[in-house]
C-alpha cells in the first residue's frame, strides 16, 4: 500500500495513539509527548490523507545508558488494526529515524513490547537490558536501542 509520512501536531495521531496504545484510557485524552513542544509527531497517511500509523520522537536521555549523549525516544508507535503488516510502521520508523538525524541526533531508545521487539529488530534495534514490566500497561517491555544513521553512537 502507498504511504506517506508527515511531521504533523500531536493532536492528528492522538486518537489512534490512545485507541491502540492505552485504549482503557478515555477519549480525548493527552498522549506520551503531547505536552512537550520538543516533540516530534509523524503520521503515516494514506491515499485519502487518512492517519493510519503514529510515532513520537522525543530527546530524552536513555536510562540504559544515561551517558551517552543526544539521545532520543520512539514511542508511540502504533499502526491502524487492520493495516499492519504492510508496511506502514516500517515507513514511520524510517522517517522517524531520518528526522532524529536531521535534529544531530546519536542513538535513539524505545521500550519495546515484547509483541514488538521483532519489529524493532528488523529495523536495526537490539535489546540492551532485562524483560520489565511497564508501569502504565503491565505488558512486559525490552529496552532496545540504535545508532541513528549517518552517526557514529558514543
Ligand atoms: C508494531 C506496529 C506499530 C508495527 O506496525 P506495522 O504497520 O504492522 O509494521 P510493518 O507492516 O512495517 O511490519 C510489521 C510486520 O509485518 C511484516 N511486513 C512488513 N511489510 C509487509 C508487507 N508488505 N507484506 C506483509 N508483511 C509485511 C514485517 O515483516 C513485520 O514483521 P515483524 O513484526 O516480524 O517485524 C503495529 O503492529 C502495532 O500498531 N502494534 C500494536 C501497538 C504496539 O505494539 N506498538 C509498539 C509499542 S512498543
Amino acid at each position: 500500500m502507498t504511504v506517506a509520512v508527515r511531521v504533523v501536531d500531536g493532536a492528528a495521531t492522538r486518537e489512534l495513539r490512545r485507541a491502540v496504545l492505552r485504549p482503557t484510557w478515555p477519549v480525548g485524552s493527552l498522549m506520551h509527548g503531547d505536552d512537550n513542544p520538543q516533540a516530534v509527531h509523524l503520521a503515516g497517511v494514506d491515499e485519502d490523507d487518512r492517519v493510519i500509523g503514529s510515532c513520537v520522537l522525543l530527546p530524552r536521555p536513555y536510562p540504559a545508558r544515561p551517558e551517552q549523549d543526544a539521545t532520543w525516544q520512539l514511542r508511540g508507535m502504533a499502526t491502524v488494526a487492520d493495516l499492519r503488516g504492510q508496511g506502514v510502521g516500517a515507513s514511520v520508523v524510517a522517517r522517524g529515524l531520518a528526522e532524529i538525524a536531521h535534529r544531530g541526533g546519536r542513538l535513539v531508545w524505545c521500550e519495546a513490547r515484547v509483541g514488538a521487539v521483532a519489529f524493532y529488530r528488523r529495523h536495526g534495534f537490539v535489546v540492551d537490558g532485562p524483560e520489565f514490566e511497564h508501569a502504565e500497561t503491565g505488558i512486559p517491555h525490552f529496552p532496545m536501542s540504535r545508532a541513528v544513521p549517518g552517526r557514529v553512537g558514543t
